[in-house]
């Protein structure tokens, strides 16, 4: 029978260090919470169940993990690490004959294939407790790897820690995998007689091997993934490690990116193949990408849809709205919500569109305004057109039927309708429907006084 295997995460503390508000784990790397980004590779594990030990802004962070199944116990005071997986042990009583994947919350780059090892090495040695190690140059306020002459291991904590002590390149990274039967029975044995007055989880492994219970370490050379976030420095060192993963994973599906460096994309958009992204694009949220579209520099898409071929030129801002094949949006474009973009059309130079539909074919080349507006396919906005949407109390839609053509510099008062193939001459405030194939101008005549200049000089 197949082993069973259970997780615990540490994520009670508030994380002094990073001067904030809000709880450490909570920021955000690249879209996701750098609590999910842990909880994510764990799942690819297949865990039976996931607990998370809670204390600071509880609330907060288990509404950030609505609907995924996990188990959070509370932690009232953070005595340290071992009294944090003490308050769990209730929950593990009813897991006492599976294994147990303790690890800190704070670990955002850890990935699956590090954990498996672990796992795989801890199953193989049939060990009662194993903890990953690595080799770092700088090992600057981790706990210190000791082998006694026993031949047994100890965890030397920074603050406990002798000079030489301090000079031992291997480090504990505060992953370990227990069998919790036997983590359940040594909890108790840990004492708070250290420098900070803690429980500490790391003295398990001189406990279990007092106990004559098998304790190992496996050692990981992936240390990039291993280092925690502790301060700011750290997240936007990490967030540059999650960047330049997500820019490998597309292009090994066939995306161009031309300058990794300044290319923004979150974990979750999806990008076509032969799609070219130029530098300085950000790209966020669930956005999703066709094939072989081109994004020029500064393009910045939140949450969008977009398809085939399409083109998003220069400095260009797009939320929450569909573009469909073909369509070329920008430069200097705003699409806020809920705006489509149909196939082939053009939107161009500074024109702004909200809550609006606009055709197949369709195009408004330059400086626009086009909210809550049905476009039809074929329709020829004029430079300078503006739909005036808003009477100070109520937004109203503005209607154009496919084929008709609106002058520059024309105004729509809505709610009004321009019909099938009419013209609006340009210069117009259009207040009154206008009927299929007419030509609809509202504004004063040109007078032209002969000779005024003249008259006006003599005075
Ligand atoms: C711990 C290890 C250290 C290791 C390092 C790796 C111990 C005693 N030491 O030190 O050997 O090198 O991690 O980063 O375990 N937490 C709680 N409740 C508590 C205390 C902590 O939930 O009462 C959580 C924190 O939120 C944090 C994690 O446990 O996510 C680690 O705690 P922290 O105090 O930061 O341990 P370190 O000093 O980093
Ligand atoms: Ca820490």
């Amino acid at each position: 029978m197949k082993k069973g295997l259970s997780a615990l995460i540490l994520a009670a503390g508030k994380g002094t260090r990073f001067k904030s508000d809000k709880i450490k784990i909570l920021h955000s790397l690249m879209g996701k919470s750098m609590l999910q980004w842990v909880v994510d590779s764990i799942q690819k594990l297949g865990p039976d169940r996931i607990h998370i030990v809670v204390g600071y802004q509880k609330d907060l962070v288990q509404k950030s993990l609505t609907g995924q199944n996990i188990d959070f116990v509370f932690q009232t005071k953070q005595l340290g690490t071992a009294h944090a997986v003490l308050a769990a042990q209730a929950a593990l009583k009813k897991e006492a004959d599976k294994d147990l994947l303790i690890m800190n919350g704070d670990l955002p780059l850890i990935r699956s294939e590090t954990l498996k090892p672990l796992l795989r090495n801890h199953r193989e040695k049939g060990n009662s407790l194993t903890f990953l190690t690595t080799d770092l140059d700088d090992s600057t306020g981790f706990g210190r790897v000791k082998l006694s002459e026993d031949k047994t291991f100890r965890i030397i904590e920074e603050k406990d820690a002798t000079p030489a002590q301090r000079k031992e390149k291997e480090i504990n990274v505060g992953i370990y995998l227990f069998r919790i039967k036997d983590l359940l029975k040594g909890l108790t044995q840990v004492s708070n007689k250290n420098k900070k007055g803690e429980y500490y989880l790391t003295d398990m492994i001189e406990i279990l091997s007092r106990n004559g219970r098998k304790v190992g370490k496996y050692k990981t050379r992936n240390t990039e993934e291993i280092v925690g976030v502790n301060d700011r420095y750290e997240l936007a060192r990490a967030i540059d490690v999650l960047r330049l993963r997500k820019v490998k994973s597309l292009t090994d599906q066939g995306v161009t990116v031309y300058d990794p460096g300044s290319t923004w994309i979150d974990y979750d958009v999806k990008v076509g193949r032969d799609t070219v992204i130029y530098p300085s694009v950000i790209l966020e949220g669930e956005s999703v990408i066709g094939s072989h579209c081109t994004l020029f520099p500064y393009v910045h898409v939140i949450d969008t849809r977009v398809g085939k071929r399409v083109k998003l030129l220069s400095s260009s801002m797009i939320e929450q709205s569909v573009i469909q094949n073909d369509a070329q949006v920008g430069p200097f474009t705003h699409l806020r919500p809920n705006t489509i973009i149909r196939q082939g059309a053009k939107v161009g130079n500074f024109v702004e569109m909200k809550n609006t539909d606009f055709g197949r074919h369709s195009k408004a080349g330059h400086l626009s305004y086009l909210g809550d507006a049905d476009i039809q396919e074929d329709v020829n906005i004029g430079a300078g057109t503006i739909t005036c949407n808003y009477d100070g109390a109520r937004k109203s839609r503005t209607k154009i039927e496919s084929g008709a053509f609106i002058g520059s510099g024309t105004e729509l008062v809505a709610p009004v309708k321009i019909g099938k193939k009419a013209y609006v001459g340009a210069g117009s405030t259009i207040t009154k429907d206008v009927s299929p194939e007419a030509l609809a101008v509202s504004r004063s005549r040109q007078e032209e006084i002969p000779g005024w200049v003249k008259r006006k000089r003599k005075k």
